[in-house]
């Protein structure tokens, strides 16, 4: 099988979807990051991240029970450090005789869309779908879910629709050293880039102490 997200990532260009966007695993010490990101998301976003309406206290209740021993959940951020973008590969209960399985979830705040950041997630847990032998990557959303659709579509998924619903399927090839090399080299791209804006927050925040206002970031 080959499709774009399966194939076509090399370890010198990492994550590529017109520009290059850096995606960091994320562990439960970001978990305030994470309620963060998802409390930002208007109520027309949550209903299509999560299929339904979508209250405070449930988001509470979803990051209380993120289980980052069985799931993975990724991340990428902007120049002020805020989680712009998360997704959530939630792996699929085993079924004897039946491939492994993992459900994809993704949500990129308004101000952060249209940059290749749901892109880059999607291409990002594909490959570590692949690194950790899944055959199939699944993303349920709701139909009329252009976007969503549109990214599915472009990472080569087949997708199902019913009674408002639509289920997208993307068959993953095995994985091989070149899907191995490829997310080792972007996890430590996304630390260096981590790292560069931690340094560059901390003395935009040194000066803005230092001049009574804040500075202008770049986004
Ligand atoms: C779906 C979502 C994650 C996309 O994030 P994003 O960072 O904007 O995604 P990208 O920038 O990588 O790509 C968006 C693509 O969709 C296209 N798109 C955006 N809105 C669209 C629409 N209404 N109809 C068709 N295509 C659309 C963009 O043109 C872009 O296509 P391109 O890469 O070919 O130019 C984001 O819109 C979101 O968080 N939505 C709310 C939550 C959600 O729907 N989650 C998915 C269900 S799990």
């Amino acid at each position: 099988m080959h499709h774009k997200l399966a194939t076509n990532h090399l370890p010198s260009k990492p994550y590529t979807a017109g520009s290059v966007v850096p995606v960091r695993e994320l562990h439960a010490g970001h978990k305030c990051e994470i309620l963060r990101h998802l409390l930002l998301l208007s109520e027309e976003d949550r209903r299509l991240r999560f299929g339904t309406q979508t209250p405070d206290e449930v988001i509470h209740h979803y990051v209380d029970g993120l289980d980052f021993n069985r799931d993975t959940v990724f991340g990428s951020f902007d120049s002020g450090l805020n989680l712009i973008g998360m997704a959530h590969l939630a792996y699929l209960p085993k079924i004897k005789d039946q491939p492994r399985a993992a459900e994809f979830g993704v949500s990129v705040l308004s101000t952060g869309r249209g940059k290749g950041i749901g892109t880059a997630l999607l291409a990002r847990a594909s490959v570590h779908s692949r690194n950790t032998r899944i055959e199939t990557l699944f993303v349920h959303c709701l139909a009329n879910n252009r976007a969503m659709m549109h990214l599915a579509q472009k990472a080569g998924m087949r997708v199902e629709y019913a009674y408002g619903d639509a289920d997208a399927y993307l068959k993953l090839p095995p994985a091989n050293p070149g899907t191995i090399v490829e997310e080792a080299a972007n996890e430590q791209w996304a630390d260096f880039d981590y790292a560069l804006k931690e340094n560059f927050k901390r003395s935009n925040d040194a000066w803005s102490w230092f001049l009574g206002k804040p500075l202008v970031r770049p986004t």
